[in-house]
């Protein structure tokens, strides 16, 4: 364990592969590099305090880098238990002078203990994924709020979490949802979950996706993406859902849905990208065949009862790293991968850097809005201004040396005219 009031983190001497895994990710991020380039001449952020909670990545430690590049004062924290990479924490504290409170694996104490350093920071802007420091600091906290001139929330579950507050009057500042970007949810949760997700599941498990009944819980954008690359791997893929056009969808394009209770029976392989809580529980583990395997990729780890499970087994042992498994009375095993905790952080990478240049590139371009234009917002969720959504869109094309058109001024005019058409 290496600490000191300024960081606790596990080991100081992983540093040098840190800083390693943080520049190869940074060359795929050449968006968040150019936000980088233009903050260090800028500085635009200088002397802000940011209490960022996510989760410590090395596509986190660019995003670092370049509000640090901007001048922000930084400090943080994980965003979960499972997710910090220890190089990369290590890194960020040696190398890139960040003050970090993340140690992969910590128990809940631990975990609370660093969202209250990032509290104790006394942020003017929160960056959460998940709402973990802006609900410190909504609960038992509300003190350290008064100069906080806004936050940005980076996933789905988190403004979920955040629109609750708002709707009941209870925000104590503006925060700009960076999850509801275009250039952050159509890329980051359905092509970086789709695919990040698969690799956890199979660095886990080792498992043949062909040929296997895989079942994705939740049509929404990760289980879209999640669906669509076990499909290219060539599984038979269920998909389950509870609003009814996003199960047409699924049908539509080309998967089988039915209800849990009847996925249960079939499927080798369990998915859960739904954000709800006990989407597979006890009636489903009591018919699931013998070997079945479960994870969940939504954000927080109350998806599968895992409680239940434990409860139904009469023995658990760990089978492999991120693998558990739990035998029931009758001699059936079912495989819990991570805790049932975000399968794609704990047992794989996260998403690629390169999607996550758009995501973080949004939360930089963010945090220079607060400063802008806080004075002007009220206590509410906003959407990233479109501005910035398609400026990052068109820096991402660039980058990929892809040109697409523009529209003439007569095409523009049609296009914006009443009389169009006559
Ligand atoms: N693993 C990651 O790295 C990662 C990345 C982004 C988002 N997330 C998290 O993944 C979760 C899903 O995010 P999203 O952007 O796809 O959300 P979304 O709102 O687009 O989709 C969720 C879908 O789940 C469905 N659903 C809800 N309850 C259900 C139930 N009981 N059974 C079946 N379907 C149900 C909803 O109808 C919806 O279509 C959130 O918790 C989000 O924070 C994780």
């Amino acid at each position: 364990m290496s600490a000191s009031s300024d960081y606790h983190i596990k080991d100081l001497t992983l540093a040098p592969q840190g800083v390693l895994r943080i520049e190869w990710a940074d060359m795929q991020m050449p968006v968040l590099a150019s936000i980088r380039a233009r903050f260090a001449k800028e500085q635009p952020l200088k002397g802000v305090r940011v209490g960022a909670c996510l989760h410590v990545t090395t596509e986190t430690a660019n995003l670092m880098r370049t509000l640090k590049a901007g001048g922000a004062d930084i400090v943080l924290c994980a965003s979960n238990p499972l997710s910090t990479q220890d190089d990369v924490a290590a890194a960020l504290v040696r190398d890139y002078d960040v003050r970090v409170y993340a140690i992969k694996g910590e128990d809940e104490q631990t975990y609370y203990s660093h969202v209250n350093a990032c509290v104790d920071h006394r942020p003017n802007i929160t960056m959460d994924d998940g709402a973990d420091v802006i609900g410190v600091l909504h609960g038992e906290r509300p003190d350290m709020a008064s100069d906080i001139i806004g936050g940005t929330e980076e996933t789905t579950t988190g403004v979920i979490r955040l629109r609750a507050l708002e709707r009941e009057g209870r925000l104590l500042f503006p925060v700009v949802a960076v999850n509801d970007a275009n250039t952050k949810h159509l890329f980051d949760n359905r092509y970086g979950t789709g695919q990040s997700t698969l690799d956890g599941v199979i660095r886990a498990t080792n498992m043949l996706i062909a040929g296997s009944i895989c079942c994705v819980a939740g049509y929404g954008w990760c289980g879209r993406g999640l669906a669509m690359r076990l499909k290219g791997h060539g599984a038979d893929v269920i998909v389950l859902e509870v609003d009814p056009l996003r199960a047409l969808e699924a049908v539509m394009d080309g998967f089988r849905v039915m209800p849990m209770a009847a996925a249960a029976r079939v499927a080798r392989l369990f998915v859960t990208a739904t954000g709800d809580i006990n989407v597979i529980r006890k009636e489903h583990f009591e018919v699931m065949q013998d070997g079945a395997i479960v994870a969940n990729t939504g954000h927080f780890n109350v998806e599968i009862d895992i409680p239940a499970l434990a409860a139904l087994s009469v023995k658990r042992r760990k089978m492999r790293e991120y693998v558990e498994e739990f035998t029931l009375a009758d001699g059936r095993r079912i495989y819990l991968l991570a805790e049932g905790r975000l399968v794609n952080l704990a047992a794989a990478e996260g998403h690629p850097a390169s999607v996550m240049d758009m995501s973080f590139a949004n939360q930089s371009l963010s945090a220079e809005y607060l400063v802008e234009h806080h004075a002007e917002l009220q206590n509410r969720v906003y959407g990233v201004p479109k501005e910035i959504d398609d400026e990052i869109a068109r820096l991402k094309l660039a980058t990929m040396n892809v040109d697409c058109d523009t529209l003439t001024p007569e095409q523009a005019a049609y296009l914006a005219s009443w009389d169009q058409g006559t």
